[in-house]
């Protein structure tokens, strides 16, 4: 099964990602998640993104791309992964399926988590995550048991660096002008699906769960018979 999770800025793309990947048993592959751990090693990649990054702009397609294509190559992936975070410009997704095209394969749902901009600012700024092993919490929807300390490793929760007002606002408008376009771009391919994003998270993992659910039993009751 191979996802992709489209929607805004704190949507709850990774929120979703992480449970739909522990549910159905294919590795998550966030590209936010692997630029801040570029840049928290300091790698080149890291020093290269992160002044795309702390503006709340797109880090160029040709980076991106290498290094996404380079992870779904991995023997993890053979049977599938969900995407969050990528594709987020055309191109992107052109790369992608033109990947994918040459392994015989393609796409299987592009799930949107849909929010108005309205509910976004809010999320943003009741998040924090964990530094050390990426879990990430909210003040009000999600706290962790100890205020401000990781519940799966107690390390001490902060703010992300692009999580300030005037950078949520330019991811917004950067989301508005080069990623929404891909919600009708994966419509005509008939994969798209929709789903409440501003419901729970639970309800909205059951949304998921739903419009996933069919084809999801299907291909298990494949891969029992093989
Ligand atoms: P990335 O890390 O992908 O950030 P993003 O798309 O801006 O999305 P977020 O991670 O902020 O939000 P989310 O939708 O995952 O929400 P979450 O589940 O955390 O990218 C960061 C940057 O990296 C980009 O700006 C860009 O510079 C670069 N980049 C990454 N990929 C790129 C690409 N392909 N091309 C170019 N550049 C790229 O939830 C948010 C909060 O809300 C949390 O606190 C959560 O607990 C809470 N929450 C979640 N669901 C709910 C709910 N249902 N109800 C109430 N609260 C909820
Ligand atoms: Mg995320
Ligand atoms: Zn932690």
């Amino acid at each position: 099964m191979k996802i992709i999770m489209l929607g805004a800025p704190g949507a709850g793309k990774g929120t979703q990602a992480k449970q739909i990947a522990s549910a159905y048993q294919i590795p998550h592959i966030s590209t936010g998640d692997i630029f801040r751990a570029n840049i928290k090693n300091k790698t080149p990649l890291g020093q290269k993104a992160k002044e795309y990054m702390d503006a709340g702009n797109l880090v160029p397609d040709e980076l991106t791309c290498d290094l996404l294509m380079d992870r779904i190559g991995q023997d993890d992936c053979r049977d599938g992964f969900i995407l969050d975070g990528f594709p987020r410009t055309i191109p992107q997704a052109q790369a992608l399926d033109q990947a994918l095209t040459a392994r015989k394969e393609s796409m299987d749902f592009a799930v949107n988590v849909d929010v108005p901009d309205e509910n976004i600012i809010r999320r943003m700024s009741g998040r924090r995550v964990c530094p050390n092993c990426g879990a990430t919490y909210h003040l009000t929807a999600l706290p962790p048991t100890k205020a401000g300390t990781c519940d799966a490793c107690g390390s001490e929760l902060v703010q992300r660096a692009d999580d300030s007002e005037a950078t949520v606002a330019n991811r917004l408008r950067v989301y508005h002008e080069q990623t929404q376009p891909l919600i009708d771009y994966y419509e005509r391919l008939g994969i798209l699906k929709t789903v409440d994003g501003t419901q729970p998270m639970d309800v909205v993992f059951a949304q998921i769960k739903a419009v996933l659910g069919k084809e999801l039993e299907v291909s298990n009751v494949e891969s029992r018979c093989d």
